[in-house]
Order: C-alpha cells, then sequence, then structure tokens
C-alpha cells in the first residue's frame, strides 16, 4: 500500500530539477539531450497538462514520476521512475494508473511504452500492471534531425 503522505500530483515544468535528478540515478532511463531538456520536457507538458504526473514524500521531494502523453489517439508512457528507496510499496502502480484514468478520461482507450529488453525488473512490473510485450510487430524509427535527441 502507498504511505498516505507519498502525494501524487500533476506535473509542472516547476518540477524539472527534481525530476531530471530522479531521472539521472534511476537506472534504464535512456535520456536524451533535446527531448529531456528543460524546453523538451516543456513543451510536452504543455502538449499533455493533465497526463504527467509526480510522486512526492513528505517534504514534498519527488520520488517518481511518469510522463504520459496522447496524439489523440493512443496513449504513450515514457519515464516511469520511483527513487529506489522508494520501491515495492505502490507508487509506480500509483502513478501508473493515475496517468492511465486521465488519458481514458480525454477518452484515449489504448496506452503503449518501450521498455528495454534488458530490463528485467522494469518488464516484470509492467508485465504485473497488464501492459503485455507484443510479438506481431516491429518497431521501427528514425532520427528526424542526426542528433542525439
Ligand atoms: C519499475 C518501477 C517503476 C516499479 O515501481 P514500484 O513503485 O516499485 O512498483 P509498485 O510497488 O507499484 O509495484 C507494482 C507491482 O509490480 C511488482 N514489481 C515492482 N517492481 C518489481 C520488480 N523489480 N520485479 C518484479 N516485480 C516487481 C510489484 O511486486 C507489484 O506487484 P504486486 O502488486 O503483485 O505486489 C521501479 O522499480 C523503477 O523505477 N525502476 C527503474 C526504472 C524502470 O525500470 N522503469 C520502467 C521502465 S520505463
Amino acid at each position: 500500500m502507498i504511505n498516505p503522505s507519498n502525494k501524487i500530483r500533476t506535473m509542472t515544468i516547476d518540477d524539472y530539477d527534481g525530476i531530471y535528478k530522479l531521472w539521472a540515478e534511476t537506472e534504464g532511463m535512456c535520456l536524451r539531450n533535446v527531448d529531456d531538456s528543460y524546453e523538451g520536457i516543456n513543451k510536452f507538458i504543455k502538449r499533455n497538462p493533465e497526463t504527467c504526473f509526480v510522486a512526492l514524500d513528505e517534504w514534498q521531494k519527488i520520488i517518481g514520476s511518469v510522463l504520459c502523453g496522447s496524439d489523440g489517439r493512443r496513449g504513450y508512457i515514457y519515464h516511469l521512475a520511483v527513487h529506489k528507496n522508494y520501491r515495492k510499496i505502490g507508487i509506480g502502480s500509483n502513478l501508473v494508473n493515475e496517468a492511465a484514468d486521465a488519458l481514458k478520461g480525454l477518452g484515449i482507450s489504448k496506452a503503449a511504452l518501450l521498455v528495454l529488453r534488458t530490463n528485467k525488473e522494469g518488464n516484470e512490473f509492467w508485465e504485473k500492471m497488464g501492459y503485455y510485450e507484443r510479438d506481431d510487430v516491429i518497431y521501427r524509427d528514425k532520427s528526424l534531425t542526426d542528433k542525439n535527441n
């Protein structure tokens, strides 16, 4: 059960320093120069103001985050992270459930995400959360700028 003092609220750009510190300390985050810069996250939050969340400890320090957005058809989940001292008490699942509820409130009926195949714990978490692996599609992408973004 989540500790009642571990509050979850929507993310704002004022959270940037706290979330970036959490991401930098968290394994498997795959941070990118442009996407994860202040400007990149500001753009994402402005476009998706209702679907990104942070979890706070009793001193209002950020201990969890999820970036979630939609293109009007599908929801996409990025950068789910819980500080290692606060894992396995329900914060990760609460963040994901808040994001899923917010997506449903926008009329979005399906959400997707990418996890590194080598992230065993992350994959076990997502399996438990009902986000199942697809073996019938191939994920393709292309850098549109040739930069590390
Ligand atoms: C994955 C992560 C977000 C889980 O956060 P959390 O707050 O510990 O998750 P919860 O406590 O809500 O756990 C939800 C369920 O997943 C299970 N789970 C969580 N971590 C797990 C792990 N390492 N191995 C197996 N199962 C795990 C829990 O047991 C729980 O199941 P239960 O309800 O049956 O007990 C956290 O471990 C983390 O930040 N990992 C590093 C970053 C990462 O891998 N992010 C995901 C990929 S983008």
